[in-house]
């Protein structure tokens, strides 16, 4: 009997293929019962033999028996792949526990960020607010209402990046003195951290570094307040020790000005090569605000004072953490700056 026979070849088939352990076997298992010359496609041939009556019945159960063992097959395949698949990601493909091939590098903050961050904290203890300017600036802010001559040095193209023939890349963070001058009403005590420009490069010169800028307008305002304020942020930062002595100097936009130098905090003043055996380093500029540049901005001079610094930012960091090459502050390595983690 044809179903007789059908029923044991299903049961044979369905025994082969979920004896199977892999999608290889499986697939063996389908050729040899499904297959072209496998056994159901025999059968299937041997139909013509029947007569025409009773062959299209004999057909359909042929078919569905086909039909229904094809569906297992389907069903058993899904199963064994995603056992296989399972299996490969608990092996050897995702083991998540397996070390890389290198150490992760984790992100560091920039010790210019750090000392930058630490000179704001110091000096809005004394009421100073940050104030910011844009990299390209005018001519007349960098240079002229800062009085600078027409043939002042320092508007060669030799020191300044110009862009154009009325503006240049700031090359201090005085314009932000003027900037905040023009806009806003006296008494001011303002920070301005930033980047400058020069056309300068070489062990201690970058041609793209950092200033700190202070400006103090107020009635009265005298080189004693300046000699506080700064002796009080050396002593911050560099150390309770740390003396300041101010020499004469000169500035286009402070009269008088000085240079601001403080004891080498590497040799705490008994002279190193980081102070050239002197004892003392510099680490910035200052003085009186001239009136000719609060004029410039419109400020009665009669009125107002004002007194002003700017410091280094790498020049900080170098004494700070006693690093002797400028350039590893652009060099973006993170061993670099993973050093100065929790250092402030
Ligand atoms: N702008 C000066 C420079 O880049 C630094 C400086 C000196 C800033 C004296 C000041 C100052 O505010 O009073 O060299």
């Amino acid at each position: 009997m044809l179903s007789e026979q059908l029923d044991q070849l299903v049961e044979d088939a369905l025994g082969s293929f979920k004896a199977a352990t892999n999608s290889k076997s499986l697939y063996d298992a389908k050729v040899k019962y499904l297959g072209k010359s496998g056994k159901f496609t025999e059968i299937l041939k041997g139909l013509g033999k029947l007569s025409k009556e009773e062959r299209p019945a004999a057909g359909k159960l042929v078919n569905e028996k086909k039909k229904e063992l094809e569906e297992a097959y389907s069903q058993i395949l899904s199963n064994l792949e995603t056992a296989e698949l399972n299996k490969k990601i608990e092996g050897d493909f995702f083991n998540f526990s397996f070390p890389g091939s290198s150490e992760a590098q984790i992100g560091s903050r920039h010790p210019i960020g750090l000392v930058i961050e630490e000179m704001i904290s110091i000096l809005s203890r004394l009421g100073f607010a940050v104030r910011t300017g844009p990299h390209i600036e005018s001519d007349e802010k960098n240079f002229s209402k800062l009085n600078f001559p027409k043939d002042h040095p320092a508007r060669d193209m030799q020191d300044t990046f110009y862009i154009g023939k009325d503006h240049v890349l700031r090359t201090h963070t005085s314009p932000i003195q003027i900037r905040t001058m023009e806009t806003e009403p006296p008494p001011l005590r303002i920070l301005a951290p930033g980047s400058v420009f020069r056309c300068d490069s070489d062990i201690s010169h970058s041609p793209n570094f950092y200033q700190v800028e202070g400006l103090y307008v107020d009635k009265k305002v005298s080189m004693a307040h300046l000699k506080g304020i700064i002796g009080f942020f050396v002593r911050e930062f560099f150390g309770e020790k740390t003396k300041t002595r101010f020499r004469p100097s000169y500035f286009p936009f402070t009269e008088p000005s000085a240079e601001v130098d403080c004891t080498c905090p590497i040799c705490k003043g008994k002279g190193c090569r980081t102070c050239s055996n002197s004892g003392w380093i510099e680490i910035g500029g200052c003085g009186l605000v001239h009136p000719n540049v609060l004029s410039s901005c419109g400020l009665d001079t009669d009125k107002w004072q004002g007194l002003a610094f700017g410091f280094g930012v790498e020049r900080m960091a170098m004494i700070k953490f006693g690093i002797s090459d400028i350039r590893l502050f652009n060099e973006n390595l993170v061993n670099f700056s993973n050093q100065f983690n929790g250092a402030l």
